[in-house]
Formats: C-alpha cells, sequence, structure tokens
C-alpha cells in the first residue's frame, strides 16, 4: 500500500502490525533521546486546510522523530487564501520533492484525489477530509484500547466493546472508527439522537441506539470503552437538538453516568472537547479517562505509519511507483527499533 486514505485500506493484519511497530515506537519514545535516523533525508509536509490542533502538532512530532525534514503548510496565510486550488498547490509541493503529504481538508476525498492525480509523487495520509474519514485517529484509538484493554503485542481487539456516543453524523472519527474496530474484532455501538445519526447506518458494522444509559449498562453486553464525540457545530447548518442541555442531559458523560461503566471501562475522547457539553470535566478529568494518554500515542502510531509508508525504496515517478507497504516493511521495522533504533 502506497497511501493511508481510509481505513479501509486496512485489513486485520496490516492494523496490527501497525499497532505493533507503533508499541515499538513508543518504547523509543521513553528514551532520553528520542530521536531515530529512519527517515533521514525524506521529506514530509503536512498540508492543513483546515483547523487542528493536536493531528498536525502530531504529525510534526512524529515525522521529526524520524529525523525527516518536515514542511508545514497550512491554508491560512497561504496562497490557498487567494485563491489557489488543490491541484496548484499540489504541483508546487511535488516541485520541492515531498516524499510523504499528510492532507486535512475540509471537502470528504480531497486526499484521494491527491492520492489518484498524479500531482505528487509521495505518498498521501489522510489527516481528516471533511466528514468522511479520519483513518490514524482510529489507528490511536485501538492502539489505546489495546493497551489498556488486552495488552498484548501482536493481538486485535476481539471481544472488546466500544459505545460511541455523539455527533456521529459530522463524524470521520465515528466513520474510520466504527470500521477498523469491526475489522480487529470489536464491537461498537453507535449512541446519538436521530438526527445526529447518518443516513445509511443501518449498513454500518454495528449496533446503533438512542438511549445513552441503556447502553452504558451494558444492553449490547458489558462495556469496555466509551468513546465520546465532539458536537461540531462548525459543521451544522441547522439546530439538530433542542438545546445544549438538553443534549448533554440525554448524551452528555457525567458522574452518574461514570458510575453505570464497569470498573475496569475506560473513557475516551478525541478532543478537542467542549466540556460541559458532550462530557462533563468531572468524567473528561478522572482516572479511567485515556483523552491525553490518546495524543501521545498519536505521536507512535504516525511515527509507524510514516515509517512503514516511507521506509520501503525511494518513490519513483507514479506509473514506475514502487508498492513498498504496511506489509512488506513490517517485519523489518520491528526488528530494527528493537535492536536500538539506529539504521
Ligand atoms: C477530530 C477531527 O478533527 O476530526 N479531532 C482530532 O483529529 N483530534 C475530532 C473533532 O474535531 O471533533
Amino acid at each position: 500500500m502506497r497511501h493511508l486514505l481510509s481505513t479501509a485500506d486496512l485489513d486485520r493484519d496490516s492494523a496490527v502490525t501497525i499497532l505493533d511497530v507503533a508499541e515499538q515506537m513508543s518504547v523509543t519514545q521513553q528514551r532520553e533521546i528520542k530521536k531515530l535516523p529512519t527517515l533521514r533525508g525524506r521529506t514530509v509536509v503536512n498540508l492543513f486546510f483546515e483547523d487542528s490542533t493536536r493531528t498536525r502538532i502530531s504529525f510534526e512530532a512524529a515525522a521529526k522523530r524520524l529525523s525527516a525534514d518536515v514542511i508545514n503548510f497550512s491554508a491560512r496565510g497561504s496562497s490557498v487564501s487567494k485563491g489557489e486550488s488543490l491541484k496548484d498547490t499540489a504541483l508546487t509541493l511535488e516541485a520541492m520533492g515531498a516524499d510523504a503529504v499528510v492532507v486535512r481538508h475540509p471537502a470528504s476525498g480531497a486526499p484521494h484525489r491527491l492520492a489518484v492525480s498524479g500531482w505528487t509523487r509521495g505518498c498521501v495520509v489522510n489527516a481528516g477530509d471533511g466528514t468522511h474519514e479520519h483513518p490514524t485517529q482510529a489507528l490511536l484509538d485501538a492502539f489505546t484500547l489495546r493497551r489498556h484493554l488486552v495488552g498484548e503485542p501482536g493481538t486485535d481487539l476481539a471481544g472488546l466493546r466500544v459505545v460511541l456516543v455523539g455527533d456521529v453524523l459530522h463524524s470521520r472519527v465515528a466513520r474510520s472508527g466504527v470500521r477498523l474496530l469491526n475489522t480487529l474484532g470489536a464491537h461498537v455501538t453507535l449512541v446519538a439522537p436521530p438526527t445526529l445519526l447518518p443516513v445509511g447506518v443501518g449498513t454500518w458494522p454495528c449496533a446503533t441506539s438512542y438511549d445513552l444509559d441503556a447502553a452504558l449498562q451494558g444492553e449490547h453486553g458489558r462495556v469496555d470503552a466509551v468513546m465520546m464525540l465532539r458536537v461540531q457545530r462548525e459543521r451544522m447548518n441547522a439546530a439538530y437538538f433542542p438545546s445544549a442541555r438538553e443534549y448533554s442531559r440525554r448524551y452528555g458523560l457525567d458522574a452518574r453516568r461514570l458510575g453505570m461503566l464497569p470498573e475496569r471501562a475506560v473513557v475516551m475522547h478525541p478532543g478537542p472537547m467542549n466540556r460541559g457539553l458532550e462530557i462533563s470535566a468531572q468524567a473528561a478529568d478522572c482516572p479511567r479517562s485515556t483523552i491525553v494518554e490518546q495524543v501521545s500515542n498519536g505521536v507512535s502510531v504516525r511515527m509507524a505509519v510514516l515509517y512503514l509508508l516511507l521506509s520501503g525504496e525511494r518513490s519513483a515517478p507514479p506509473d514506475r511507483a514502487p508498492t513498498p507497504g504496511l506489509t512488506v516493511s513490517a517485519g523489518r521495522t520491528a526488528r530494527d527499533l528493537t535492536a536500538g533504533g539506529a539504521r
């Protein structure tokens, strides 16, 4: 695989490989010197057409810790605000020799367009496109779940039960998450008001419910994790619920609902949070919350993705492109990193 555009690109084994390599990466991140020489001389461009804090910083840290050269490009303050198209921006980046392009864009499908266009020779990594997909977020969530609830590298998430709550309609985290968790053997229940569930959700590989209390109490089986989604007001052009108060009463995670969870269950949120709306401060900051840890796990997971995509051969023009990939490089990666990191 040359690009990471969607969690649909990942089968069980390639997803487990990424999680395993991320585990190795995270070991190197405990060392005093965190930098590995692995991607020296390669160029990673972060192309962000939409606001981001965590994801952009995380990709930047990941690329730098692998010794890649990093170019950060944000649409604000660039010629995009003068009307330059994705194509012209991509051609400019190509002229700079990008080996990987990490792209976030408000339009669903933009990273796919970039990958198939031939405008760049680099690997394309989707860092969130519209309401479509956010595969590295799904991977870091799976990584966090495996660490807490399964423990063993090499394993998937078989049998875990995850309740995903909130604004599913606008959430690329939910789309990517449901698919990846399913690929890894977990059972997902989506909980949201009917207005915030997308048309066609019945075909997704998960259960759905409108009743958070029932889901937390184990309507579909004992809950291992509850993942809260941000209410995405910036994507709402209509009223999807009567009031913020009503929303948090019915779909917010608060102290009372925390008390319904089994003891070992974890509380997750991709950030940024609307404290007091979908999650109370008490729930966000409770000992079983993995929210801060998700951010640091994001760096290890993105290191793994960049490494696996870029560590194959040097990029060649699209018609002669090698097909290095997540599976092909995996064995070498794990050995190199355990052997002390340097290549
Ligand atoms: C998510 C995103 O941008 O899709 N955040 C993130 O990447 N950390 C979720 C969100 O914005 O609510």
